[in-house]
């Protein structure tokens, strides 16, 4: 049986890119009747330093965003990680099974880490491995994720594949990466060659979700463009980062395609474009941060409904946890 798994990192400023790439996804698979698991990776976010206040902080906040973008959670499991032991666990056994040279390659590590690697926490090296476990620990089959996670993604599968050839048995399913429609690799408004980051320096070269109007519009105002008008079919936006990105967001937004956006607006200046795009933002976004706002007035109810989560999941997880331990040969 199918089975969804994802996470999202709390560690704060949650961005259009989040939305498009992932939130707005998991919302709608919960519909299709499957079971889904959506996790706020805390133990994750930990990897660069958080203020312990901030970071409880921000795992409300994004429990409120994950409800406010469409999850139920009722019918999905909503909860932070550090509530079920197994992600720690399995982390262990993984981290025993993954290669040195494996992490070595990842390439996420090496933007973040640039030339200060030494200098990094060792959590941020094998932090692949906890991903890896977060999904394991589920056996989940479909991982919805943006572009910029694949890598962690095929890294799972390496490794679900090497635990079941090291033991000799077929215990993990090998999990496959759904990346799909056009919002899976949002872009910088500065620089379209550079993806939409939390973590970019520059407030203006992401949409915030909780921005309110008047920032989103001026951010998408002052978007980085070129001088051309749009073009008319997809093939026009080859060479033209910036404009594909946001020519992207719309179809993202509107959910229509690259060429249904064209059509309308093929032929026109970015002068006519950009308000359009920045009303259909503001539309979008003005009632899932009042949302979002509306459900941190209640923490104590979003920590009810993460412990709730967290024991459904514990309930899934835990025993497919004994099996692996009893697989390597710890005895019980
Ligand atoms: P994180 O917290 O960086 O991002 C959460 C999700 O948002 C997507 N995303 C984007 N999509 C499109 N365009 C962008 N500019 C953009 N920026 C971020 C990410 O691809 C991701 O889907 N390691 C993960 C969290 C994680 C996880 C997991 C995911 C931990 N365990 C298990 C899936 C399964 C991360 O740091 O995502």
């Amino acid at each position: 049986t199918p089975r969804v798994f994802s996470g999202i990192q709390p560690s704060g400023n949650l961005t259009l890119g989040n939305y498009l790439g992932a939130l707005r996804r998991f919302g709608k698979m919960q519909d299709d009747g499957i079971e889904t698991i959506y996790c706020v990776v805390d133990m994750h976010a930990i990897t660069v330093w958080q203020d312990p206040a901030a970071l409880r902080n921000q795992t409300r906040e994004l429990a409120a965003a994950y409800i406010a973008c469409g999850l139920d959670p009722q019918k999905s499991i909503l909860f932070n990680q550090s509530q079920v032991p197994a992600h720690a666990e399995l982390a262990w056994i993984l981290n025993c099974v993954v290669r040195i040279g494996w992490m070595s390659r990842m390439t996420q590590f090496k933007d973040k880490a640039g030339k200060n690697a030494e200098k990094m926490s060792l959590g941020l090296y094998v932090y692949p491995a906890l991903m890896a476990a977060d999904i394991l620990t589920y056996k989940a089959t479909h991982v919805p994720v943006g572009e910029d996670q694949k890598q962690h993604v095929e890294l799972t599968r390496d490794v679900a594949a090497k635990f079941n050839h090291d033991y000799g048995v077929d215990f993990f399913p090998i999990p496959d990466p759904v990346i799909e429609g056009t919002g899976t690799r949002v872009m910088s408004l500065r620089d379209g060659n550079k993806k939409m980051s939390k973590s970019d320096p520059s407030d203006k070269s992401r949409i915030n979700l909780i921005d309110d109007a008047d920032t989103i519009a001026a951010k998408i105002r002052k978007a980085k463009t070129d001088p051309d008008a749009l073009p008319s079919e997809a093939a026009g936006l080859a060479d033209r980062p910036e404009a594909r990105n946001l020519v992207n967001i719309y179809a993202g937004l509107a959910d229509i395609s690259v060429d249904d956006v064209l059509r309308e607006f093929g032929g026109q200046q970015f002068g006519a474009f950009k308000p359009a795009l920045a009303d259909l933002a503001v539309n979008h976004m003005a009632p899932i941060s009042s949302e979002i706002a509306r459900l941190l007035a209640q923490p104590d109810e979003i920590d009810r409904i993460l412990a709730n989560g967290a024991e459904r999941a514990d309930a899934i997880a835990a025993p497919i946890l004994a099996e692996a331990k009893q697989i390597v040969g710890f005895i019980k």
